[in-house]
């Protein structure tokens, strides 16, 4: 078999982006190439993401593009990941240009479905390669992603989610809980240091709820925080009713794990997190940021939240603001509900928030949060902060970008000392936007 190109386009979360550097490796051990250029390929993957109407509507709208390229030649067409496994026979049946199906437990059979439908192709046969199977035990354990680029490095410690808030589809696009051995993880963690990666993060669809015999997450983290060589730690996505004291003392008592804790609020109307099927009321959430702040006074918190939940109300909707406000949250990802096919409130909760009311409730909640954002970026001015110099600034390569242990992003310019990407270097803050601070470098380190 000579070697085909393969090009892979990556939508969703990081956990996506995890399992491309996955799938990667697995190709490469068969054999196969890769491009960045999809018109010389063979091979197109697309490892696709359902969380939400839009991000479906992308995956159909590139399936359309690449029907062109098809009707001109041979190539073979991939769907990976959560909308492979969501939709399954649909997929394949209304969308006659996709050649193999494959879910995110299923990829160590994707070389052997591609190469039969390479074949296949060149035969002129017409052909489907379909796996789709969830399982409870695959964690791809052995499987060394590549990662070669980047400060930063992912390790996935568990896969699927327990939780079935009522809104999501990842419960069933990505199966059951399970956590991988935390040997394995610490040998992973190991490898990447010695590749030159600074900062590891730990990722999960529900992180914190990681458990592998007596090795529970703040056991874990703390772990791989005290490996040599390792700058900082980082973890995403937890579920706040996740936290125990341990984790809390880890996460403000260690130096290298990070001051920040993404704590999805979703909402703080106790009826609709009721219907979230959230397991936490306002009162508990809010108790939780108490504890952490308690701990430690610099936590940057960050959030998600819905707006439009089914017969959510103004009233109701004005208590997340209201919360959002009492927190004070660093920075929100503010999404609009989106109703997903065989969710528990696609089949109990009509999606009756007019669009409109969705739309205007997320416009307010935006505006509400940059402001808190800019507000506590200004407060920053005249501090410093110590950041990881990830490399050029998107707006200029005249300055240097990187994240403050808070995750903040901080840029300077280039000019003022010797540092390179990787490297720990102390800034005073000078001045703030909502989502930047500004400042010059004290003392590389
Ligand atoms: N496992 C993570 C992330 C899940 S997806 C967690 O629990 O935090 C990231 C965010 O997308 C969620 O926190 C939620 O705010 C949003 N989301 C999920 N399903 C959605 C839906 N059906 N409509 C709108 N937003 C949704
Ligand atoms: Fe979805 Fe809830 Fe699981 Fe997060 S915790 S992945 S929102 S079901
Ligand atoms: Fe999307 Fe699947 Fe991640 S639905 S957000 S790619 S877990």
């Amino acid at each position: 078999m000579p070697p085909y190109k393969v090009h892979i386009e990556t939508f969703g979360c990081q956990m996506n982006e995890y399992d491309t550097e996955l799938v990667r490796s697995l190709l490469k051990a068969e054999g196969f190439a890769f491009t960045e250029d999809r018109e010389r390929a063979d091979v197109v993957l697309m490892n696709t993401c359902a969380i939400r109407e839009h991000a479906h509507n992308r995956v159909y709208g590139h399936l359309a593009d690449l029907k062109a390229i098809k009707r001109q030649r041979n190539l073979v067409i991939g769907v990976l990941g959560c909308m492979a496994q969501n939709l399954k026979q649909d997929l394949v049946e209304n969308e006659s240009i996709v050649d193999v199906l494959v879910g995110p437990d299923s990829y160590r059979r994707l070389p052997g479905l591609l190469a039969e439908a390479i074949l296949a192709q060149e035969e002129g046969l017409d052909h489907r390669g379909i796996a789709v199977d969830l399982s409870e035990y695959e964690t791809y354990q052995d499987i060394l992603p590549e990662q070669t680029e980047g400060i930063n490095a992912w390790i996935a410690v568990m896969r699927g989610c327990n939780n079935f808030c009522s809104f999501c589809v990842v419960p069933y696009t990505r199966g059951r809980e399970r956590s991988r051995d935390p040997l394995g993880i610490i040998r992973e963690a190991e490898q990447l240091l010695a590749n030159g990666h600074k900062q590891i993060t730990l990722l999960g669809q529900n992180v914190n709820s990681y458990q592998y015999g007596d090795w529970d997450f703040a056991r874990l983290i703390t772990a791989v925080a005290d490996l040599s060589g390792i700058e900082r730690v980082r973890f995403t996505s937890p579920h706040p009713k996740d936290f125990p004291p341990a984790l809390l003392d880890a996460v403000a008592g260690h130096l290298k794990i990070c001051k920040h804790i993404h704590l999805p609020l979703q909402s703080a109307n106790d009826r609709i997190l009721s219907m979230m099927n959230r397991t936490y009321n306002r009162k508990e959430y809010l108790h939780l940021v108490e504890e952490i702040r308690r701990r430690h006074n610099d936590i940057a918190l960050t959030t998600d939240i819905i707006c439009g939940f089914p017969s959510e109300t103004e009233e109701e909707f004005q208590d997340t603001y209201r919360t959002v406000q009492e927190v004070g949250y660093h920075a929100a990802f503010i999404f609009k509900y989106s109703e997903r096919k065989n969710t528990i409130a696609a089949r109990k909760h009509p999606d009756d928030v007019p669009e409109a009311v969705k739309s205007d409730r997320v416009t307010r909640l935006v505006e509400l949060q940059k402001s808190i954002s800019l507000k506590k970026n200004e407060a920053m001015i005249g501090r410093t902060v110590e950041v990881l110099v990830e490399g050029d600034a998107k707006k200029s390569s005249a300055q240097w970008m990187g994240k403050s242990d808070g995750n903040l992003t901080v840029v300077w310019e280039k000019d003022q000392a010797p540092v390179s990407p990787g490297g720990l270097v102390s800034i005073r803050v000078s001045r703030a936007s909502a989502t930047t601070l500004f400042g010059t470098p004290l003392s590389p380190c």
